[in-house]
């Protein structure tokens, strides 16, 4: 087969190079189209258009594949923990057990957070959404590390991405805390990276901390989950702000409020707001089943359908079956999971969404266990966010070691031809 592909247009002939991925995905490498023939592409979305190459995540849509530097979705979630996961994504390998202990200790030896940031933190009204704060604070770090900008050398990239992995959890712990009015504090450096999460967000002031191992692995699990997905939204967002040389931080910050959109990392939060409403209707999935598929109402059933799946999402399946783990080892009898896998059940069997492919995706049960660990609805994108931080270093890594341009998009312009200029007196 041809390594080229060729494009014919008003009696002219362009070739452009096939390029082949090492999963046999083919691309048309078009590089050269303007300067050849003066056109260019459009493609809103980028539903069709790859903006990179990257080593770090495959998936295959059809088939429901997901895997981690090659390593498959269900084998991390099942074997391995999320920092281990983190190291693979950022560095490419699984480490050792000298390499996880040293990357463990740099990150532990980063996890203060400026005292001055909590005054930033106490300006924001109570009923700020935690994602516009987490956005605001990640943005604000920059101004306490300033040697965090400058990635120059792969060193100072490496300090940069122990100092965020570090201080992350820390800005969403207090998020969470200042909305439920409980002092910002610290974890305990004794702890493993998750353990010392769960304690800085659970944390009473007035009792002593109580490990619960159960809710530490099932966060754990889901920001395995959650850690990367090849060029969505967010992720592509790092990248074209990191394409600019911002520095990480930068890049990390406006990703956050990418993913806060309800199409994207926000459904999380909107699922469980569709499963209430869907409880107070008395349960009542038909009538939801009907306004999604209404071309009139905008409302779409949340947690359903997917850019690149059309199988099912395999996070959702791993999800799904954690759920009933975790709700049976907490002892919690939680009518919302029973309605949501009522709606799944019958989305799955109605025409509207066989034909179009709509499978639960990571969002539709992510939510019921968040709410079974005592997380609050307008936190659970900000879960998403720390799930997705490595994934998002890892691609702003790649992006930047291997030198790519700036993101500057084209587009086709269909505003007004040239006119002359009219003086107010004369409009
Ligand atoms: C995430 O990209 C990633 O990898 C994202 C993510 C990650 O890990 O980073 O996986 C995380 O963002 C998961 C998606 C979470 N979002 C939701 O659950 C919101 C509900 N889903 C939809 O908004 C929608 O499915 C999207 C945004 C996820 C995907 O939208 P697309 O690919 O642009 O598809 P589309 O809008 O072109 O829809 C195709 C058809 C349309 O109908 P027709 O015009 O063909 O008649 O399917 C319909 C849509 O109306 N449709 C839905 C629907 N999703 C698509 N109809 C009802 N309910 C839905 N959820």
């Amino acid at each position: 087969m041809s390594d080229k592909a060729t494009l014919q247009y008003a009696g002219n002939s362009y070739e452009f190079p096939v390029t082949k991925g090492s999963e046999n995905e083919l691309a048309i490498d078009i590089k050269t189209l303007r300067s050849a023939s003066g056109m260019v592409t459009i493609d809103p979305g980028y539903k069709n258009t790859g903006s990179c190459e990257s080593a770090i995540t495959f998936l295959d849509g059809e088939k429901g594949i997901l895997r981690y530097r090659g390593y498959s979705i269900e084998d991390l979630a099942e074997k391995a923990d999320f920092l281990e996961v983190a190291y693979l994504l950022i560095f490419g390998e699984l480490p050792n057990k000298e390499q996880l202990e040293k990357f463990h200790h740099d990150i532990k030896e980063e996890a203060d957070v400026d005292e001055e940031m909590k005054k930033i933190l106490e300006a924001f009204p109570k009923a700020a959404h935690p994602m516009g704060v987490l956005s605001s604070m990640t943005s604000a770090l920059v101004a306490f590390n300033p040697v965090s900008v400058d990635v120059s050398s792969e060193q100072a990239m490496y300090h940069s991405i122990v100092r965020i992995l570090a201080k992350f959890p820390v800005l969403v712990a207090w998020t969470q805390r200042k909305k439920k009015g409980l002092p910002l504090n610290y974890g305990d450096d004794t702890l493993g990276y998750v353990e010392n999460f769960h304690k800085m967000m659970f944390k009473r002031p007035n009792k002593e901390y109580v490990k619960d191992q159960i809710a530490i692995d099932a966060i754990d699990k889901l920001l395995i989950l959650h850690a990367d997905h090849e060029q969505n939204c967010s992720t592509s967002t790092v990248r074209i702000v990191g394409s600019s040389h911002a520095g990480l931080f930068a890049s990390l910050s406006a990703g956050i409020s990418a993913l806060w959109g309800p199409l994207h990392g926000g459904a999380n939060q909107a699922v469980l707001e569709m499963l209430q409403a869907i409880e107070a209707d008395g349960g009542d999935t038909k009538k939801y089943m009907a306004k999604a598929k209404d071309k009139n109402d905008p409302f779409r059933l949340m947690g359903f359908g997917h850019r690149v799946y059309k199988n099912f999402d395999p996070r959702a399946r791993i999800i799904k079956k954690a759920a009933d783990e975790v709700l049976g080892n907490l002892g919690i009898e939680d009518p919302i999971l029973d309605i949501a896998k009522g709606l799944e059940k019958e989305a799955l069997e109605d025409e509207y969404f066989v034909q179009r492919k709509l499978y639960p995706n990571v969002d539709f049960y992510s939510g019921i266990i968040y709410r079974a660990l005592g997380i609050p609805t307008e936190m659970f994108t900000v879960m998403f966010a720390l799930g997705r931080l490595p994934g998002w270093i890892a691609q702003w890594r790649e992006m930047r070691l291997r030198g790519e341009p700036i993101g500057r998009p084209r587009q086709i312009y269909i505003g007004e031809n040239h006119r002359p200029f009219v003086e107010v007196s004369k409009r």
